[in-house]
This record gives C-alpha cells, sequence and structure tokens, in this order.
C-alpha cells in the first residue's frame, strides 16, 4: 500500500482550491481498501471519498485520509428484453464513459454529456440534465463499507435518490444502538456502476435549449449522437470548462415551493422563472432568482458568481501557481447570495455541493 503524505488536492477539485490532504491512498479496487483497513496507522482513522472532485468545496486542509477513487474498466456484463446492462468503474471520467457507451451502441446517458466528475460521484447527487436524471437510467452499484470491509450492491430503491440526494450523501441515525434511519456518507466507497440503458432508446427531449438546437437544425427525430452533440454545444456555451476556470457547476439546487409561494412570487415578480412538478409543487429557477438580485458577474476575493450563469460560482484566479480562491471566500460569496435571495423572495437557497 503506498501512503502519499502532504498532498496537494488543487488537481483533484475542479473548483481549482488550494489544500492538501495530510494522508491520501489511490484506490483501484477491493483489495486497496482492505489493504488501509487492516493497516495499524490508519485503519481505525475517519476517511474521506475523493472521486473526480467536481462537487466539493475544501476549505482547509483534509484530516480524514483521502481514499482516491481510481477503480477503472467499463464493459457491458449482460441484458434484458428491454436494456442493456453496462458497468463502469468508479474511476472511470464520466463524460469518457458517456461518449463510450454512445460508440458502443448503448445510448440513454447523451442528455448528461459533459456533466464534470467521475462514475463513482454520479449516483451521489444523483446528477441530472435536459431532462435525464442519473436514476432513471441506474442498475445498481457495488461498494465497500469503509467500517467492516464488506462488499455489496445497492438497487435503486436502496441509493433512496432524490433530487441531486441519495443514501450517500447522509449520514445514519443511530439511537440507543438502533439504526434510525440509513446513511451512508462517510461509510461506503463506490466500487462499480451499472446503467440500465434502453434497448428501445427514444429521446428525452422537451427542454428548452434542446428544442431550439431542433429548430435550428429543421430535425424533428435526432439521433442520441445530435443529442449528445447538442448538449455540449448548450454547456460549452453557457458553462465554464473546469480545464480552464474552477468550479463544481450548480452551487445551489433550484428550490420547490408551494403552489401558494409561488403566486406570491409572481405577485411581485412576474417573470419568475418555475415549474410544474408532477406532485403539484413547483420548481424555481435558482440562477434566475441570484440573477435578479443582482449576482452576476460579483466577486468575494477571488470567488466570483459567472457572468453567464448566475448558478455557477467560479474560481477566478485558479492557476496552477497556488494562487486562486480560498474555500472560505466561496462560503463568504455562497452566504451573501443566501442572505440576499432570502431578503428578497423568502426562499432559502440550499448549497448542492459537499463542504469539506
Ligand atoms: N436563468 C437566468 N439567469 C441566470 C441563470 C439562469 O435567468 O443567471 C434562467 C434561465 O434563463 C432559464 C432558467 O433560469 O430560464 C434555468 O436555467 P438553466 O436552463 O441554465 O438550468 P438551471 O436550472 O440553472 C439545471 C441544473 C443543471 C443542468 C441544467 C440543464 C440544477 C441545480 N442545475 O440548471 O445542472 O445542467 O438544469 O438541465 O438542477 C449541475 O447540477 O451542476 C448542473 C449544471
Amino acid at each position: 500500500m503506498l501512503v502519499e503524505k502532504n498532498v496537494p488536492l488543487q488537481p483533484y477539485n475542479t473548483f481549482r482550491i488550494v489544500a492538501k490532504a495530510q494522508t491520501m491512498v489511490r484506490i483501484a479496487d477491493e483489495a486497496d481498501v482492505l489493504a488501509v483497513l487492516a493497516d495499524p496507522a490508519y485503519g481505525a482513522e475517519p476517511k474521506f471519498v475523493l472521486g473526480g472532485g467536481s462537487n466539493i468545496v475544501l476549505t482547509g486542509d483534509v484530516k480524514p485520509v483521502v481514499l482516491k477513487v481510481e477503480v477503472k474498466g467499463r464493459r457491458l456484463v449482460g441484458e434484458t428484453a428491454k436494456a442493456f446492462i453496462v458497468e463502469a468503474g468508479a474511476g472511470e471520467v464520466w463524460h469518457d464513459f458517456v461518449a463510450w457507451t454512445l460508440e458502443q451502441g448503448y445510448p440513454g446517458l447523451e442528455n448528461m454529456a459533459l456533466i464534470p466528475g467521475t462514475v463513482g460521484a454520479s449516483p451521489v447527487q444523483n446528477v441530472g440534465a435536459y431532462g435525464v436524471e442519473l436514476q432513471d437510467r441506474f442498475e445498481s452499484l457495488d461498494a465497500i463499507d469503509l467500517q467492516t470491509g464488506k462488499t455489496f450492491t445497492l438497487n435503486a430503491a436502496q441509493c433512496a435518490f432524490g433530487y441531486r440526494d441519495s443514501v450517500f450523501k447522509h449520514g445514519g441515525t443511530v439511537q440507543r444502538g438502533v439504526h434510525q434511519t440509513m446513511g451512508l456518507k462517510d461509510r461506503a466507497l463506490i466500487l462499480r456502476v451499472r446503467f440500465a440503458l434502453p434497448k428501445a432508446w427514444k429521446p428525452v427531449l422537451g427542454y428548452a435549449d434542446i428544442e431550439k438546437k431542433m429548430a435550428e437544425h429543421a430535425c424533428a427525430a435526432p439521433t442520441a449522437q445530435q443529442i449528445f452533440d447538442w448538449v455540449c454545444a448548450v454547456r460549452r456555451a453557457k458553462l465554464p470548462d473546469p480545464a480552464v476556470i474552477g468550479n463544481v457547476g450548480s452551487f445551489f439546487k433550484n428550490p420547490t415551493v408551494t403552489p401558494e409561494q409561488c403566486a406570491d412570487i409572481i405577485a411581485r415578480d412576474p417573470k419568475v422563472v418555475h415549474y410544474h412538478l408532477a406532485d403539484g409543487a413547483i420548481k424555481l429557477a435558482a440562477g434566475w432568482l441570484i440573477d435578479s438580485c443582482g449576482w452576476k458577474g460579483k466577486s468575494v476575493g477571488q470567488a466570483g458568481v459567472y457572468e453567464k450563469q448566475a448558478l455557477v460560482l467560479v474560481n477566478r484566479g485558479a492557476g496552477t501557481d497556488g494562487n486562486g480562491a480560498t474555500g472560505g471566500e466561496v462560503m463568504t460569496l455562497a452566504k451573501a447570495i443566501q442572505t440576499s435571495v432570502y431578503e428578497r423572495f423568502g426562499i432559502v437557497l440550499e448549497p448542492e455541493p459537499v463542504v469539506v
């Protein structure tokens, strides 16, 4: 087992925040996890699982033992009457995996092209874009318990997926020795994820940005490859490329409100962007709320609000020279945004990334 000490984490988080891991071990398979657990110095220490670093804000050096997931591999593992079952190692780059599934003739993930991060991180926050969420294509995953070293498999129901949410974002609660709620935060390391990609593929359309592309190309029945290309073009036009400008995608979740709350906001701000959900609730566009409070282009230190999408916070100074926004600056900016949105709309914005 190779233990690395004082490892700079700037290359391993897409915000490009400067911080160090006091201790880091690279995980290529189950055996590497078992070696850490059996180690007299590190076995019982707290652990932190690091995937592609695309959904974390580092606010200081990381003291728990960092397990950097580098499990590789992608293959067809089976098929049912309705779907191809395709598996990928948690350390595979998400976008490369999506591109590979299309090349292999297994469409279904194209709406989620270019989402930053790794395959293993994708179920943690149930990633989604342009009308498709990970849970719509999920079959099962293998994970390893960081306390017992046992490998286990979870299906979709066991992952408790919600909007940008899953069992992996919550800690379990125990009262008088009895588990009250299930939670796997800091407890499980995802090794492999399996997807069920539909044999009777149909394009998922209906999103304004995709409809616009269809009109531009006078195309009523796009192929999966066309949707993939359009999603890439739309994202490149309005979202910053983490390889160039540090960011973690949307910084806040889109809040859900009751029809009464929404009517109240519409009475004051008729232009508020909102979507009706199947259960009667209404989702508001957090980007619009932040934008209308005048935040686009504003900064705190080197942390800023992206000029083309107010829902995305960016690192304006991130270079390879150790400069750039601190996690403290990012969180100060985030809190100031939350306060102004709350004062104007009475809505509490919930951050999407995990603050470390
Ligand atoms: N808007 C503004 N001003 C802004 C930003 C947005 O007025 O500064 C308006 C837009 O004009 C649009 C609406 O708000 O009418 C929604 O914007 P957009 O279509 O860009 O989508 P979003 O709701 O901001 C969500 C996801 C994205 C995903 C897109 C497309 C969340 C938190 N974000 O963004 O996911 O790519 O929809 O499906 O749900 C991510 O999670 O990191 C992410 C990028």
